[in-house]
């Protein structure tokens, strides 16, 4: 049994882990300030008793450090972000706040107890800008032009954990991940659209394509998420690691897929680009399988179907 302090467990993904890890019979401690979080999704985490604890805290405050002496954490899986890309973009400063500030105040802590490793949550759907060459390669980091203040906030991080590790001896793992989805996703997050087009569809309501509908993202389920970042405790040191699926969706193939499931025969209605965005983006992910023993394993089409089960309440 290990103690994981998980940063963001009440959000969608760190729910999720935090569900797998006890599953797993560790100890989860969740940190998070319920920002984007909710205490709903931590019914099944809660099932667990003594084994799961639950701080209301923010990343950023001093009482971090009290907890990290008492609870004595032996992996922190850092997910606690300010997550949204249009936030970002209104209020840069409030961004780099909470995941640059935020992340340091973690490292901090981590350094002063001896935490053995740190699995941190990248983005690999923006810190590449739009990448020359797909699927991206983790290569394709150094010199990219990230299109947001978050995408640069999530790219900065992986070089203080370099700066970390070789310095201050914090063995870490960055996941970049591709935009996940499934059920508990928060509307607002990075893989959004998911829960945004079935929730309307679902509700006989029109969604919105912005644009042209051929951007395109990688989707990866919740699932195969939560067991990369499981897998990176004890695998991948001191790498920026991919975990997506190398598959393009579009916006429009993915609004025609869910349509199916749902059965929903109304058309999109249509709006412009927000800025910030990338155009096209999918991930190679031949370094997870190597490093991490993980493939992406359901396909889009399950996994989508899960999440509109989820939304139905089925
Ligand atoms: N969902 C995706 O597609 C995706 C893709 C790539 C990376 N990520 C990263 O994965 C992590 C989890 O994302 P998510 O989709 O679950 O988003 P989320 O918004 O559901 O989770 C983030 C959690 O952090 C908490 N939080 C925010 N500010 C905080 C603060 N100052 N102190 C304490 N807690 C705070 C929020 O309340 C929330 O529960 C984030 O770091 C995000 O950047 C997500």
């Amino acid at each position: 049994m290990i103690a994981y302090l998980v940063t963001g467990g009440a959000g969608f993904i760190g729910s999720h882990l935090s569900d797998r890890l006890l599953a797993e019979g560790h100890r989860v401690l969740a940190v998070d300030d319920l920002s984007t979080g909710k205490i709903a999704n931590l019914v099944e985490a809660r099932s667990y008793g003594p084994e799961f604890t639950f701080f209301n805290m923010d990343l950023r405050s001093d009482g971090l450090l009290q907890l990290f002496e008492r609870h004595q954490p032996e992996v922190v899986m850092h997910l606690g972000a300010q997550s949204g890309v249009r936030r970002s973009l209104d209020d840069p400063a409030f961004d780099a706040s909470v995941n640059i500030m935020g992340l340091l105040n973690v490292m901090e802590c981590s350094v002063k107890i001896g935490v053995r490793k740190l699995v941190y949550a990248a983005s690999g759907g923006t810190i590449y800008g739009d990448a020359r060459r797909l699927p991206a390669k983790e290569s394709s980091a150094a010199g990219s032009r990230p299109g947001s203040p978050y995408g640069i906030s999530k790219k900065v991080a992986v070089d203080y954990l370099e700066y970390y590790e070789k310095f201050r001896g914090i063995d870490f793992t960055a996941l970049a991940l591709a935009n996940v989805y499934g059920p508990r996703q928060d509307p607002l997050g990075e893989a959004g659209v998911v829960s945004i087009f079935a929730s309307k569809m679902l509700a006989g309501e029109t969604p919105t394509i912005f644009g042209d509908g051929n951007q395109t993202r990688d989707y990866v389920f919740i699932d195969d998420a939560v067991h990369a970042l499981a897998l990176a405790a004890d695998r991948g040191s001191g790498r920026l690691v991919n975990v997506g699926t190398g598959l393009e969706t579009s916006v429009n193939g993915l609004y025609r897929m869910l349509a199916e499931i749902i059965g929903f025969a109304g058309q999109p209605a249509s709006g412009p680009l927000p800025p910030g965005e990338v155009r096209r983006i999918a991930l190679d992910v031949a370094l997870a399988s190597e490093v991490l023993g993980w493939h992406p394993w359901t396909h889009l089409i399950d996994g989508l179907s899960e999440t509109v089960a989820y939304l139905k309440g089925v």
